[in-house]
Order: structure tokens, then C-alpha cells, then sequence
């Protein structure tokens, strides 16, 4: 029997959009055909370094606002960086954007910061842009199944 692995999701959810959003990953990593998969699921100013390296696994999620991931995820990064630094190399990561128009800039940040961090990409980023669709959410399901399914089956 394998050990329980944990799969952090960390997101910035301002919005019912966003909420939804979030509830639908969460749904989706806990797909009752995933076993020995926890999913915690933290905001963004909860989150502390021992959550990160506790962590099997990362979802981040965030809205584009001014051009940047929101201030509250890049905090995140702040706190979090050097704390994790040695211990969460090669850490199985993805990620989502939650973008009005755009999500680019977002998208450069975050795959710097985490190219510093040595994490994987282990899954296409999603940049769910423009006007609201309710395809979003599925498209963020299937984001955190395919995370949890890919943990559980020890392919990240
Ligand atoms: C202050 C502010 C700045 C924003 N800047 C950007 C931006 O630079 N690029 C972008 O694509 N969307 C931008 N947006 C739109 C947000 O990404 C969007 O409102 C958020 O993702 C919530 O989406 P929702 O309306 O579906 O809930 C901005 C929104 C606000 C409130």
C-alpha cells in the first residue's frame, strides 16, 4: 500500500468566478477513483513555507491584475522563497490564470520565479482568458485531476 501524498492547492479566488474555479479543481483532484491523494487547499496569505514543503505536488491559481500575478500570490513568493528553496527542488508544479484579456505577463512571472525555485512543470499552465465561460471550469477540473491522477500513478 502507498503512503498518502499531498497535493497543495494554493489559490487567489476575489471573485464567484474565481471561487467556482477553485471548486472545480479541488472537485477534480478529489476524484473519489483517486486514492492515497490528499488535496489541502490553502489562500494564499494561509499559506506558510512548512505547507510548501510538506507538499508532493503544487496547483497555483491566480488572477492577471495590472499586468502581474495578484499581489496576494506573489507574497507568497516572497515568504516562501528562500524557506523552500533547497528543500522543494524538482517539486511537480502547475498552474492557472484567471486573465480578462491577457495572462502573459502572469504566465513570464510565474515561470521565472519557478524556474529559480527548480520546480517542474509538470502540466500545461491554463490561461483562462476573456470573457467568462463556463468551459472554464472544466478545463480547471481536469487540471486537478490530471495533477492528482499523475501523483497517485507516481508519473510526476
Ligand atoms: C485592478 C484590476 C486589474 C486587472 N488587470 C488585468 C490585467 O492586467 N490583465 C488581465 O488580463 N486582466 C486584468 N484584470 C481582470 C481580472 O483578471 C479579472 O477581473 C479577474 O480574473 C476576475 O475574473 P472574473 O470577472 O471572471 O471573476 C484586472 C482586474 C482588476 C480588478
Amino acid at each position: 500500500m502507498s503512503a498518502t501524498k499531498k497535493l497543495l492547492v494554493i489559490a487567489h479566488a476575489p471573485s464567484e468566478n474565481t471561487r467556482k474555479m477553485l471548486e472545480a479543481v479541488i472537485n477534480g483532484a478529489s476524484d473519489p477513483a483517486i486514492e492515497n491523494v490528499e488535496v489541502q487547499s490553502l489562500a494564499p496569505l494561509e499559506t506558510q513555507p512548512e505547507d510548501i514543503k510538506s507538499a508532493d505536488a503544487i496547483i497555483l491559481g491566480t488572477t492577471e491584475n495590472l499586468g502581474y500575478m495578484a499581489g496576494l500570490v506573489k507574497d507568497v513568493f516572497d515568504r516562501c522563497y528562500y524557506p523552500c528553496l533547497d528543500q522543494t527542488q524538482g517539486m511537480p508544479f502547475t498552474f492557472y490564470i484567471r486573465a480578462g484579456h491577457d495572462g502573459t505577463g502572469t504566465r513570464q512571472a510565474i515561470e521565472s520565479i519557478t524556474t529559480g525555485l527548480r520546480w517542474r512543470w509538470v502540466q500545461e499552465p491554463l490561461i483562462l482568458r476573456g470573457e467568462w465561460q463556463e468551459e472554464f471550469l472544466d478545463q480547471v477540473k481536469e487540471l486537478g485531476m490530471a495533477m492528482a491522477a499523475g501523483l497517485e500513478a507516481g508519473v510526476l
